[in-house]
């Protein structure tokens, strides 16, 4: 049974606020876990309210429920919990980061109480020998890095990598032969908020760089790396104007499915995350029966992570909702989700989340988000999950955090 609920605030990774979570149960366990922050969040995320707000209205309301009434090992009770102290549907009462920490510090203490690491109780008893795929961001711009390119990440995606460990290395391998590409261009580069490089280059010019990476490090490793998109396009989108807008240059709807489909044929990209605004179920649709093989092509491994159709990813389109990735199987919008765990509130929000896409051949993404902490719980959770892809980054302590905790899962050292 849970005994105690401690709140704080700590400092993400930007230097920002964010809440952490303490719970202790009768039986000795213990577990602390922190909120993470989106910079470009979706529209129709959960709520995050300011900490300091949020640590009061969690402990007006929340704790009362959880406190002597809920057991940690019962994740079901304590996310029920959750949304009955909050009773508003987006948690915009006791905040989706105060919800989403105390609900993976419960789950740490049910764990610790029961003595077994977190990805196994959390259900990676059943988990094949496969492990996901990380993703990693290599360069950026859009909200994570102004002065730097239009589209969010472009990202590292080894596929052919025989385990976890390379797949790390080889990432870091990507980002650091980056850095030497831009030397010689005579290109400056500091680093995005998720240690991506940042230069000062257009879109193209990325493409070129990172697509020249991703070829080195593959021949230098000898297995294949993929190469990637994040768009963030609800954040390039114009609503009112009804185009995407690149600096000095538009695309219309039309034009921005024709550039993504080029995009995907010429640098034979694996996965393009957010390729249209949040709100156009119509043309992810689109999008995904050109370059996807439709929403439930089948694939050569069976829905894991080398399938030979192009992952076409809803983050702000789906925010780890199931009514709107419900929306988005029903219109065959996209072949995969992001699955942010505070972008829902509660861990069971997001395993049902992961349920439904499973169940309709979508693959699943576990994800970091630019404000992080030290917290790995999302690596466990894509273990736990046989998620295919992990994107946290790919250097920078609070991405290592996830990535190294990989590498320890994999090594049954955790
Ligand atoms: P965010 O970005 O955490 O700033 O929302 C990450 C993403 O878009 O995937
Ligand atoms: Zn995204």
């Amino acid at each position: 049974q849970v005994t105690s609920v401690a709140l704080r605030r700590v400092l993400d990774s930007r230097g920002n606020a964010t809440v952490e979570a303490d719970v202790l149960t009768d039986s000795g366990g213990f577990g602390r876990a922190a909120a993470p922050s989106g910079a470009s969040t979706g529209e129709h995320e959960a709520i995050e309210l300011p900490p300091g707000a949020a640590i009061a209205a969690a402990r007006e309301h929340a704790l009362p429920r959880l406190v002597g009434e809920v057991y940690a090992g019962n994740q079901r009770e304590v996310d029920a919990a959750l949304h009955a102290a909050d009773g508003t549907g987006n948690f915009s009462e006791i905040g989706a980061n105060s919800a989403v920490a105390i609900s993976m510090a419960a789950a740490k203490a049910g764990a610790d109480a029961l003595g077994a690491p977190l990805y196994q109780h959390l259900g990676g008893t059943f988990r094949g020998d496969s492990f996901p795929v990380p993703l990693g961001n290599v360069v950026g711009g859009g909200e994570h890095a102004k002065e730097a390119t239009h589209i969010q990440e472009f990202l590292a995606a080894p596929v052919g990598a025989p385990s976890v460990s390379e797949a790390v290395f080889a990432n870091a391998a990507v980002h650091a032969r980056i850095s030497e590409l831009l030397d010689d261009r005579g290109v400056p580069a500091g680093k995005g908020d998720e240690g991506a490089w940042a230069p000062p280059i257009s879109d193209g010019e990325a493409f070129e760089v990172v697509g020249e990476a991703v070829d080195d490090v593959e021949s230098e490793l000898g297995f294949e790396i993929g190469f990637g998109l994040d768009m963030a396009a609800a954040e390039l989108y114009d609503a009112d104007e009804g185009v995407y807008v690149y600096g000095d240059q538009t695309r219309s709807t039309a034009e921005q499915v024709d550039y993504v489909a080029d995009m995907v044929d010429e640098y034979d990209l694996v996965y393009v995350e957010d390729p249209l605004d949040e709100n156009d179920y119509e043309g992810f649709s689109a999008l995904t029966a050109r370059v996807g093989g439709g929403a439930s092509a089948p694939n050569a491994s069976g829905g894991g992570p080398r399938a030979d159709r192009t992952l076409i990813c809803g983050d702000d389109l789906f925010v780890t909702n199931v009514e709107r990735l419900q929306d988005g199987i029903d219109t065959e919008a996209g072949n995969a989700i992001l699955i942010k765990p505070n972008q829902i509130g509660t861990l069971s929000d997001a395993f049902d989340a992961i349920e439904l896409a499973t169940e309709n051949r979508y693959e699943t993404v576990i994800s970091h988000r630019s404000g992080e902490t030290e917290d790995t719980t999302i690596a466990h959770l894509a273990v736990a999950t046989d998620a295919g892809f992990i994107k946290t980054g790919t250097v920078g302590g609070e991405r290592t955090a996830k990535l190294n905790e990989l590498i320890r899962i994999a090594d049954d050292a955790v």
